[in-house]
Parts: structure tokens; C-alpha cells; sequence
């Protein structure tokens, strides 16, 4: 998987390429659920490239992510089936069997984990946040290329046994999911998106007595 895009010019000196990218971003929105097609591996590898280019404070690299695609959906499927049978216990297998079907909801899944050097003095929240970072170049990326991805967490991404199947170490933490395929709601509408004036607010300085 070799990134076929060399370094570009700045965008800024690209006034319609500058507005292209703004598009896209302003335009991303999650898709649930998710079709065949998924993104090839020369697609994924300029998705992964631009998950490496995050902020990242001293330079720790702290992102890890696990591919899962095609059959290996059933090991992260069958994992599902067991922790929602160790929860209820008195039910029978059969009854939690639909839960692995949410491993092969898009054709392709990435894991997205965080390494966490607790001898560097980054503070880990500085860490997860460079992973945060990382998986939002993911999602834009993923939507320029035309796909559509959902971020995925809920209880049993916290699962020891979760963590184990995907090999993470102990250093390590599993933050959530991407999916990523094709929209299967071609003619989705795009969601509300928050007024600016609500989250955006800058601080002024008193005007200086006369
Ligand atoms: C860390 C994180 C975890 C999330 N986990 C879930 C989840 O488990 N289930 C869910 O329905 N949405 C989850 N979401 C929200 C969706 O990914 C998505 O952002 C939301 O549906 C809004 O859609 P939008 O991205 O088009 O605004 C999560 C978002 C984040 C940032």
C-alpha cells in the first residue's frame, strides 16, 4: 500500500483546488449503513496516509489501527456473539447470533487504537486526542474518495476480549470503529449542521478608559 500522491504545492496558491477541499470537508457527513464497494488498497492507503499526517504533540505517533475486511469481519463478529452472551448468560447462543452481523455492516472496518507512552510528559489526553485527529483525516479522506464511513464506539469497544481480538497490547487502548463503504441511501439529505454564532465566540478586550 505506496501512496501514489507526492507532496503538492500549497493549497493557498490553488484558489479553486483551496475551495475544492473546503467543499469536501463541508459536506462530509456520516452513512450508516454501509455497501460494497469499499475502498481498494490504493484507496486505503492514502486514507491511512492521511490519518499520519495528524497533529501530534513530541512526535509519539500514538496511532494504531487494525484493518478488518472480507472473512476477518468474523473474527471481530464472533466476538460480538460472545461478549453479548456473557452479558446474558441465561440466554442461548442463537438468541445474541444477529450481532455479528454488525462486524460485516460496510466491507471494510478499521480499529482505531491509541498507543499510550505514559513516560512521555504529553499528557495521554494530548494522545487520544492526536488519534482523535487522525480518524477525522480518516472520515474526510474517506468521504473524498467518494465512500462513506461511520464512527462507531459503544460498550464493547471497552471489552478486554474485544481488545485481545484485535492484538492491541496493553500500552495500548482500542477507541472505537470506522466503517467504511459505499452510501447505500444515495439520495440521504445532509444533516442539520449547528449555527456557527452557537460554538464560536471570540474574546474581546475592554476598551481602555479615556
Ligand atoms: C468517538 C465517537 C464515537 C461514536 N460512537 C457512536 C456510536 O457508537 N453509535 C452512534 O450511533 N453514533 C456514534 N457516534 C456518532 C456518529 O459517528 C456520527 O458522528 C453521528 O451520527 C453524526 O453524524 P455526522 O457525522 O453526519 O454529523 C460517535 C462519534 C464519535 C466522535
Amino acid at each position: 500500500m505506496n501512496s501514489p500522491i507526492p507532496n503538492a504545492a500549497p493549497i493557498a496558491e490553488q484558489p479553486d483546488r483551496a475551495q475544492a477541499v473546503l467543499a469536501s470537508l463541508l459536506s462530509r457527513q456520516s452513512h450508516w449503513p454501509l455497501a460494497e464497494p469499499g475502498p481498494d488498497d490504493t484507496e486505503l492507503a492514502q486514507i491511512f496516509d492521511a490519518a499520519l499526517r495528524a497533529p501530534d504533540h513530541a512526535r509519539l505517533r500514538p496511532w494504531r489501527f487494525v484493518l478488518v475486511r472480507g472473512e476477518a469481519r468474523g473474527a471481530l463478529g464472533d466476538v460480538l456473539v460472545d461478549l453479548a452472551c456473557a452479558r446474558m448468560p441465561e440466554e442461548p447462543r442463537s438468541a445474541h447470533a444477529h450481532r455479528r452481523q454488525k462486524a460485516f455492516a460496510a466491507p471494510v472496518v478499521i480499529a482505531l487504537g491509541a498507543a499510550i507512552d505514559a513516560t512521555s510528559h504529553v499528557p495521554q489526553i494530548e494522545q487520544l486526542m492526536s488519534v482523535g485527529a487522525a480518524t477525522m483525516n480518516l472520515l474526510n479522506a474517506i468521504h473524498a474518495l467518494g465512500y462513506g464511513g461511520f464512527w462507531a464506539t459503544g460498550d464493547d469497544t471497552y471489552e478486554p476480549a474485544m481488545h485481545a481480538a484485535l492484538g492491541f497490547g496493553a500500552s495500548e487502548r482500542l477507541l472505537g470503529f470506522l466503517f467504511i463503504g459505499t452510501p447505500k441511501r444515495s439520495s440521504e439529505r445532509p444533516p442539520a449542521r449547528p449555527e456557527r454564532a452557537e460554538f464560536v465566540r471570540e474574546l474581546t478586550v475592554p476598551a481602555a478608559a479615556s
